[in-house]
């Protein structure tokens, strides 16, 4: 949900390329439009609707030269994508330039107030009245510090801002519930929404706290807390190598990231599964929250919403109630949180709006938190009372596929560790995990199934028990990346209604895995659509046992029955990818998405 960069230096030459650069790096977190504006006695802005692609041929190769700038690059909230919405937003005199991440929640009254003042607005967004408050404090003769200050006492809401002030020399940025990070790069200071954008220069970051503001100036950092005293913020090391923000070849960053997935699942159990003695240690997991532990709320959205399920089922199966809300629900649909639950905000980002609000919901009912998230430092990781990492790396496609991977087997692993902790059948399969992950991606026939059902009128894909959250996982993947209708059910659920969309126009994708009984009852849940004329593909680790009802077999290896739901999943993410692919759709930047929604 639109990217932030900056850059402050006494180095003036590059400022435009790092900008275009950075916000490259960013474009997954909105493509809607893009802007840059660099700083000198006055302000150069550059904005166009699309992607960044046309802000670059725009540019044409124009040398923007300063030593402080900052560039945008949007998903829409607050109007159309057009050039006049695109960020940075100036005031009247062109003065200031601003670009904010978020909503500025009181906009339409500030608006009101700033026209009646005579300020004359070009956009539709919100964030328009920030550049003519600040111009409305500098024409008081406030300094741009006091001015900015000023100007955040006036607005309400979720942000991330940065902003320029011509002749000034620097960047004043905030945040309240919305991320912003610091790059720091010798006498060079990068300010970006997340570390991707700037970590080919540098792994030395600082995460801001809300209210924190900060002053970039060529050579100069001056970060204060809400009270305005100087703060020195602690400086940390990013473990994530710049190659792994690259394709390294590959088409697509999903494709990439669908490949990285044995390393993802590999790094998820690093150090956690003992192989001396087959114990599971959580150390990121406080030995008090697990004695306290009653029972277990999970929040998440979309595909992190789905780990849940997969996590909620695995806890009751070891005796712990516990249940997932689709976060954005939770403040409705939730039940008390009484003394020992703990709730589980489950969060690729860290920065989802609805899963941040759904854990402070619970941190203010007094509920313990934890985040399981794959962001260093995100808020989620902060402001919870612990955090467990997934470890997936970088995710750049906007499509979640590795991060789902790594929550899976980080469920997995919470959920042993919380039950006994010495579960030996699972434990060597965790350890085989990673080589069986690699084997179906190296003999998937995913490909030529996509080949052979493209055009269908829609998919639908069915599972029961471990296999339901991934076939609405499957579902997720294959509408948001190829725009074709999908659903996914409980394999028993279609026969009570949506049997009647069932033709030989809709592909059925059956999770045939699950032990003796549940396999029966999909089965013939699969003979069911048959019936209809149907085309099943099934996913299995029994090709034999679905001889003679399936259409197309996607094989996985067998696993331990906790972990089939990881190896299925991937044929599930092969199978949307080249369905996208062979309708060439734009697969890591889905129309009207973004990577990380930091609004409600
Ligand atoms: C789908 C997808 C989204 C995210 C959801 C939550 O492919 O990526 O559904 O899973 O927006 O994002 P995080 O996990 O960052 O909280």
């Amino acid at each position: 949900m639109c990217g932030i960069i900056g850059y402050a230096s006494p180095d003036a030459e590059p400022a435009g390329d790092v900008l275009l650069d950075g916000l490259e790096r960013l474009e997954y977190r909105g493509y809607d439009s893009a802007g840059l504006a660099v700083a000198n006695s006055t302000i150069e802005v550059y904005k166009r609707a699309g992607e960044l692609a046309s802000l670059e041929s725009t540019l044409d190769g124009t040398d923007l030269v300063g030593s402080v700038g900052i560039g945008h690059t949007r998903w829409s909230t607050h109007g159309p994508p057009t050039d006049e919405n695109a960020h940075p937003h100036t005031d009247c005199e062109g003065r200031v330039a601003v670009v904010h991440n978020g909503i500025v929640t009181n906009a339409e009254a500030l608006r009101a107030e700033l026209v009646e003042a005579g300020h004359v607005f070009e956009s539709d967004t919100d964030t328009e009245v920030v550049p003519h408050l600040l111009e409305e404090f500098l024409d008081r003769d406030l300094s741009p510090e006091e001015a900015f200050e000023c100007t955040l006492e006036r607005i309400e809401g979720s942000y991330a801002i940065a902003a320029v002030v011509a002749g000034a020399d620097a960047i004043y940025a905030t945040r309240r519930h919305s991320p912003l990070v610091l790059g720091l790069d010798g006498e060079t200071t990068y300010l970006a929404s997340d570390v991707p954008a700037f970590l080919e220069q540098t792994d030395r970051v600082i995460y801001l706290e809300d209210e924190q503001i900060v002053r970039l100036a060529p050579s100069e950092l001056v970060v204060r807390d809400g009270e305005g005293s100087v703060v020195e913020p602690p400086v940390e090391t990013i473990d994530w190598d710049p190659e792994d923000v690259g394709k390294s070849g590959y088409d697509h960053f999903m494709l990439k990231e669908i490949y990285e997935q044995p390393q993802a699942v590999r790094q998820a159990t690093r150090g956690r599964v003992s192989e001396l003695d087959g114990t599971i240690e959580l150390t990121a997991f406080p030995t008090a929250m697990r004695n306290e532990l009653d029972r277990v709320q999970f929040v998440g959205c979309g595909t992190s919403y789905y780990a849940t399920r997969y996590g909620a089922a695995l806890l009751r199966e070891r005796g712990v109630p516990a249940q997932a809300f689709v976060a954005s629900e939770y403040g409705t649909e939730r039940v008390p949180t009484e003394d020992g639950t703990v709730v589980v905000g489950v969060t690729q980002s860290g920065e989802t709006a609805d899963t941040l609000a759904a854990l402070r919901d619970a941190n203010g009912a007094g509920a313990t938190t934890l985040a399981v998230t794959n962001v260093v430092g995100s808020s989620a990781a902060r402001e919870c009372d612990a955090a467990v990492y997934v470890r997936a790396g970088p995710e750049i496609s906007v499509a979640a596929t590795k991060s789902f991977a790594s929550q899976q087997v980080t469920l997995a692993t919470i959920a042993s560790a919380l039950a006994d902790g010495t579960d030996r059948p699972f434990l060597e399969s965790i350890r085989d995990l990673p080589a069986q992950v690699q084997r179906v991606l190296d003999r998937s026939n995913a490909r030529d199934v996509a080949e052979e059902l493209v055009g269908a009128d829609a998919y639908f894909f069915i599972g029961r028990g471990y296999q339901h959250p991934v076939a609405l996982e499957g579902a997720l993947k294959m509408k948001e990346i190829t725009y074709e209708h999908a659903e996914g059910f409980p394999a028993g659920e279609l026969k009570h209604g949506p049997l009647a969309l069932v033709t030989d126009r809709t592909p059925v994708v059956a999770l045939v895995t699950g032990g003796d009984d549940l396999v029966e009852k999909t089965l013939s849940n699969v003979r069911e659509v048959e019936a209809r004329g149907a085309p099943v593909v099934a996913v299995t680790d029994d090709p034999d046992g679905v001889d003679g009802v399936a259409d197309h077999v996607l094989e996985v290896p067998e696993t331990h029955r906790y972990l089939v739901p990881v190896l299925t999943n991937v044929q599930l993410q092969l199978l949307a990818y080249w369905t996208a692919n062979l309708l060439d759709r734009p697969i890591d930047k889905p129309r009207n998405l973004a990577k990380s929604v930091t609004v409600e």
